[in-house]
């Protein structure tokens, strides 16, 4: 099967198991997996259950589809994603995206927990992505282009929808809940920056660093979605706080942030 038969078949078998047909998409990051509780109405879909899905197999995700409304949307999340860290393909790691847009999905929230590269942030910041930086060398569009799928060089000048960064700084007057802006820079993982990659980082206009998203995003971009990314700056990168960088960090400065990080998703979902 190629790629385009395997959307279809994966696309055919959550249609026929859901009511409503979702019309945005999110990418619950480290931490926000709990979001899904919030989905009202749910249909939850394992990974393992849905042909032609990878299956992940970080600590901490739950790896299952969730669909059902939110603040009265039609949405589709995915609890937990697969990273290229984890040896997934970026094919493989962007093909759930594929299967939200063969459903209908035109607008995709991608969330993430990052590393803090610019100093004027803080441990704990949000930050609303405004650009990206793809410095892991590999792009998920490599290979056979399928034309129904979008365009051999689809163009990035502005992959981060203008009119979901609007709403989003909307979302986040509403609820008084600070947004940093800056540009994302994907690193392949799983090891940590040094504190030189950090400053080449800066250097290079990245005000966060991470191991996800830019992949999501490109084959977003590529099937004509709506694309809005957050991150969750759980960590300064390594180098700035004179301390070790360490997982466990990551997944508490999450947990913190957690309910602000929701409840800014949720409203962002409420003015779409
Ligand atoms: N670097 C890369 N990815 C990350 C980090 C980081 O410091 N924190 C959370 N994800």
């Amino acid at each position: 099967m190629n790629l385009l038969q395997k959307i279809k078949e994966t696309s055919n078998f959550i249609t026929e198991r859901i009511s409503v047909k979702p019309n945005t998409g999110i990418i619950l990051g480290s931490g926000l997996g709990s979001l899904g509780e919030e989905i009202e109405g749910s249909v939850r879909i394992k990974y393992s259950d849905i042909p032609n899905f990878p299956t992940s197999t970080v600590k901490g995700h739950k790896g299952q589809l969730v669909i059902g409304k939110l603040k009265g949307k039609n949405v589709i999340a995915m609890q937990g994603r697969f990273h290229y860290y984890e040896g997934y393909s970026l094919e493989e790691t962007t093909f759930p995206v594929r299967v939200f847009k063969e459903l209908g999905v035109e607008n995709l929230i991608v969330t993430n927990a990052a590393g803090g590269v610019n100093e004027d942030f803080e441990t704990g910041n949000l930050m609303l992505i405004t650009d990206h930086i793809n410095f892991a060398f590999d792009n998920p569009l490599i290979g056979q282009n399928f034309d129904e799928l979008g365009p051999r060089f689809p163009d990035m000048s502005s992959a981060y929808n203008d009119e979901l960064i609007s709403k989003a700084l909307i979302a986040s007057q509403n609820l008084k809940i600070k947004l940093q802006k800056g540009t994302y820079m994907f690193m392949s993982g799983p090891s940590y920056e040094t504190p030189s990659e950090i400053k080449m980082a800066r250097f290079l206009g990245a005000d966060a660093v991470g191991m996800s998203t830019v992949p999501e995003v490109i084959a977003a971009k590529h099937g004509a979605m709506n694309v809005l990314g957050i991150s969750c700056i759980t960590n300064m990168g390594a180098g700035i706080l004179n301390q070790p960088l360490n997982h466990e960090e990551v997944i508490q400065t999450s947990q913190m942030v957690k309910e602000k990080f929701i409840a800014l998703v949720k409203e962002i979902t409420n003015i779409l």
